[in-house]
């Protein structure tokens, strides 16, 4: 696939939750989704054993369920007090921000199954409580898989509400909820343009603790 012309340091800046900007219509060839799973597979895994797996949905029906089953769990979510519309910093350009990626997490809610793709980030153990404490080695695999989409004009959304339903979305995709732990839901779709800019985050002596906390 032919990759953007950005720099290390513009796709580690420009790999934003994409949501409204999701082209629905465009096919995405299954050689772009082994291409950034290769490129996950470099990430880290605790000593060195890869449990990370991807469930790749491009069947219609089974990605309208699993669109259904996060549209519930987002309607709950946006009741909740903890809806990102809902919170309030007392500073207007950032509560205006907020809003923003309020009004575009709901739209994802409202839109996921239409994805022509959705992968589910997993990790598979001996039992369910390996393959839970296994989380950390899909994390590292799931960015680069998102960072791998978006050198080639896909972009992704990293969500995680649906494990509320785990074991629906288990029984939907025939996933052994018994050995696999799910964690990153993410639809896969090209952009709609690929110009994409850094988002406003704090400087890094706000969140860096030299030699001591
Ligand atoms: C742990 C985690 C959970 C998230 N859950 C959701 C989600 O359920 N729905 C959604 O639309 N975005 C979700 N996001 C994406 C964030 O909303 C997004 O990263 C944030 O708004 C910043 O936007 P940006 O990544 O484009 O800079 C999640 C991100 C993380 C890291």
């Amino acid at each position: 696939m032919t990759l953007l012309d950005l720099t290390p340091d513009q796709l580690l800046s420009t790999t934003r939750a994409v949501r409204r900007r999701l082209d629905f219509t465009r096919p995405v060839p299954d050689d772009a989704v082994r291409e950034c799973v290769a490129m996950a597979l470099q990430a880290p895994s605790g000593s060195n054993v890869v449990t990370m797996r991807f469930v790749v949905v491009r069947d219609e029906e089974k990605r309208r369920a699993i669109g259904e089953v996060y549209r519930q769990v987002y309607a709950m979510y946006k009741a909740s007090p903890g809806y990102a519309g809902r919170l309030t910093t007392g500073d207007a350009e950032r509560d205006r921000i907020q809003g923003r990626v309020a009004s575009s997490a709901d739209y994802l809610g409202e839109h996921m199954g239409e994805a022509p793709v959705l992968v589910l980030g997993c990790t598979e153990g001996a039992d369910r409580a390996s393959a839970s404490a296994g989380i950390g080695n899909i994390l590292p695999g799931m960015w680069s898989f998102m960072l791998a989409a978006r050198a080639r004009g896909l972009g992704t959304a990293w969500t995680s509400m649906h494990v509320a339903r785990e074991r629906d979305v288990a029984e939907i995709l025939g996933i052994p909820y018994d050995t696999v732990a799910q964690a990153v839901l993410s639809p896969l779709a090209y952009t709609k343009g690929t110009d994409f800019r850094p988002a406003a985050r704090p400087h890094p002596d706000q969140v860096i603790h030299w030699d001591t906390w």
